[in-house]
């Protein structure tokens, strides 16, 4: 997750092993980190997507190092088939996926992720459409309970949208410290090493950037993307994120009915796009990992970090 300190990176490159003449898609750019790691393990391709325009500076850097071979495009990687079909690629040898916000995006208070950094309530990565502020001040009750609830896995989630509600009468919320002091005086001061705030901030940064809805789409373009023996690879930093991977693994590689304990076997088999032909992707073993001891050491944010993959079958 952190831009300069790419998370789970020689896992990444491990599992997508680029190959000379190789064409890959890194959909998260972000500072590049990752990029820049597939071009220097072969003389392939990288076309790099990313929503957020500020991530071009970085984008530039490689272009000028990697003559020819490299190529950023602004948008979201939900679209990315028909962002490379206007580049005349129409398949590649491996995707990957590095998802949630930068540590850039993070830390710069002006972007309103943060409930550190007092900053203006926005959390939009692409910096179109409706901001944090717009949610919060406008949704309903209920609507704002729902997205504390299920995007952020908040418990308290009824009692801090009263909360909100209640204090937005009073004046409107702009401010991301307002926000967060608002949750904590719900739920009380810090305890232990996590801020109060940080499952609301988690729920209402995926609602107003749709995350969950371009990960899904994001994925079935994967797959139609990848080339026969192509390879997917995937890193989540929570579990609701890893859920969406994990369910959209098990399903492409017909390792169905493990996938939730509450859906019955019939309605996941329904739920495969396979129609009980032999699957066209694999799982690899182990199919995810996790950051070993050394990197945790180095790098807090490594703790929640779940990369899983799989490959597409040689066979078209
Ligand atoms: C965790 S960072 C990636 C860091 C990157 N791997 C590196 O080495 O620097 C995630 C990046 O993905 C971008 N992003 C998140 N969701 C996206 C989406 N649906 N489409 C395109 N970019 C997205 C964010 O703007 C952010 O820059």
């Amino acid at each position: 997750m952190s831009a300069h300190n790419p998370v789970l990176l020689n896992e990444m490159i491990d599992w997508l092993a680029p190959k000379d003449n190789g064409v890959y898609v890194d959909g998260t750019f972000g500072a590049g980190g990752y990029s820049r790691a597939i071009l220097n393990a072969a003389d392939c391709r990288v076309f790099a997507i990313d929503r957020d325009p500020s991530t071009k500076v970085f984008a530039e850097k490689l272009e000028a190092e990697f003559p020819g071979r490299f190529v950023w495009l602004l948008g979201n990687f939900s679209d990315m088939c028909s962002l490379l079909e206007l580049h005349g690629v129409e398949a590649v040898d491996g995707i990957v996926l590095d998802l949630g916000v930068s540590s850039m995006q993070l830390d710069q208070a002006e972007r309103g992720f943060s409930f550190k950094n007092d900053g203006p309530l926005d959390m939009r990565m692409a910096g179109d459409g409706s901001n944090a502020a717009d949610v919060i001040n406008n949704a309903s009750e209920e609507e704002l309970a729902d997205i504390f609830h299920y995007y952020g896995e908040e418990k308290a989630a009824r009692k801090i949208a009263a909360a909100v509600v209640k204090a937005r009468s009073e004046a409107p919320i702009m401010r991301t410290k307002q926000l967060a002091d608002i949750i904590r005086g719900v739920l009380g001061g810090q305890h232990g090493k996590t801020d109060p705030a940080t499952r609301s901030f988690q729920g209402l940064r995926i609602y107003v950037n749709r995350e969950f809805e371009s990960l899904e789409t994001g994925l079935k373009a994967a797959e139609d993307l990848l080339a026969p023996g192509g390879r997917l690879v995937v890193v989540s930093f929570h579990s609701l994120e890893d859920r969406i991977v994990k369910r959209f693994t098990h399903s492409r590689c017909g390792k169905i009915g493990e996938s939730s304990r509450h859906t019955p076997q019939q309605l996941m088999a329904s739920h495969t796009s396979m129609g009980g032909e032999a699957p066209r992707f694999f799982l690899p073993k182990p199919e995810k990992r996790t950051a070993h001891d050394a990197e945790l050491d180095m790098n807090p944010r490594a703790r929640s970090a779940v990369m899983r993959m799989m490959m597409a079958s040689e066979k078209v």
